[in-house]
């Protein structure tokens, strides 16, 4: 059993959306997410599909349940690996307090994500607290949310980063030693448009979108016998899934922190 918790004392800076949608992609070996959020339940369309993700909300009162299950999975060795998404502000201490006991905190690898909100270093600086205080040994990963340009990262992070050009002192090197990698998730605008539009998430959405482009000749064929109004809707369609199958594999690309590797000489 790996365990994988999104945490951050902040709320809407993208936890949820890294649960349910960007960790799918870039860990498909993790299946199940435990939403411990009392103010928010996302619902997952489970379509009774082969790989599907389950999705389960414990109310934060009811927490140690959900902590019960987690070492079950444990102690039964089962195959399992876990995703927690937290809600925001107290949820993320709360839970953070009730790991504290259970024998697989260490084991527990940790994801900061945060957006580019100046007041939101503090934020870091204090969860990063509070997962200290109930492991030494955790691994803490920064996620950098919401990326407009990969490029200029450091610009738009100016809130970690600093900025030589407006005198504002780096504060990176105050959390550097506590984080083991920064991964990078970009503005996404197509997850707008899945959500409010296909009313899916992005694993189930992107799902449809391979099976139909791999087999387009297939389909093409049968939209063509329908006659041109159909074909021209499938093209249409066809063209739309082709955008979100290489925005997955930007998502993707950008998680894996091409970013780091390319400005690696002040690390
Ligand atoms: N990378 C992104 N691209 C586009 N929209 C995003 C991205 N990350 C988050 N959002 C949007 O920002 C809003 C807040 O995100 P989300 O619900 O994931 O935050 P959260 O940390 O789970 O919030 P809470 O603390 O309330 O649980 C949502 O509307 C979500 O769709
Ligand atoms: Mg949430």
């Amino acid at each position: 059993m790996k365990i994988k918790a999104i945490v951050n004392t902040k709320g809407g800076v993208g936890k949820s959306t890294l649960a349910f949608n960007v960790f799918p992609i870039v860990f498909p070996e993790f299946k199940k997410i435990y939403e411990i959020d009392s103010s928010n339940i996302t619902k997952l369309e489970n379509k009774e599909k082969e790989n599907k993700i389950v999705a389960e909300n414990f109310d934060i009162k009811k927490i140690d349940i959900a902590l019960d299950k987690i070492d079950m999975v444990e102690m039964e060795e089962r195959d399992e690996n876990i995703i927690i998404d937290t809600g925001a502000g107290a949820d993320t201490k709360i839970f953070l307090d009730a790991i504290s006991s259970e024998s697989f905190v260490d084991s527990i690898e940790f994801y900061i994500p945060t957006n580019d909100d100046w007041e939101q270093f503090q934020n870091i600086v204090d969860t990063i607290a509070l997962i200290r205080k109930v492991s030494k040994t955790a691994k803490i990963n920064l996620v950098l949310n919401r990326v407009h340009d990969m490029l200029n990262l450091e610009k738009q992070f100016l809130n970690l980063f600093g900025s030589k050009e407006l005198g504002i002192d780096s504060r990176f090197e105050q959390v550097q030693e506590e984080i083991s990698q920064i991964h990078v998730v970009p503005n996404m605008q197509m997850l707008g448009i899945i959500k409010g539009q296909y009313k899916q998430f992005l694993k189930d959405f992107l799902e449809t979108a391979h099976s139909l482009v791999d087999n387009e000749q297939k389909y093409k064929k049968e939209w063509v016998k329908e006659g041109e109004e159909t074909f021209l809707k499938g093209k249409k369609k066809l063209r739309f899934f082709k955008k979100a199958i290489e925005f997955e594999e930007t998502v993707r690309n950008a998680f894996n922190n091409e970013w780091k590797k390319a400005n690696d000489d002040d690390w």
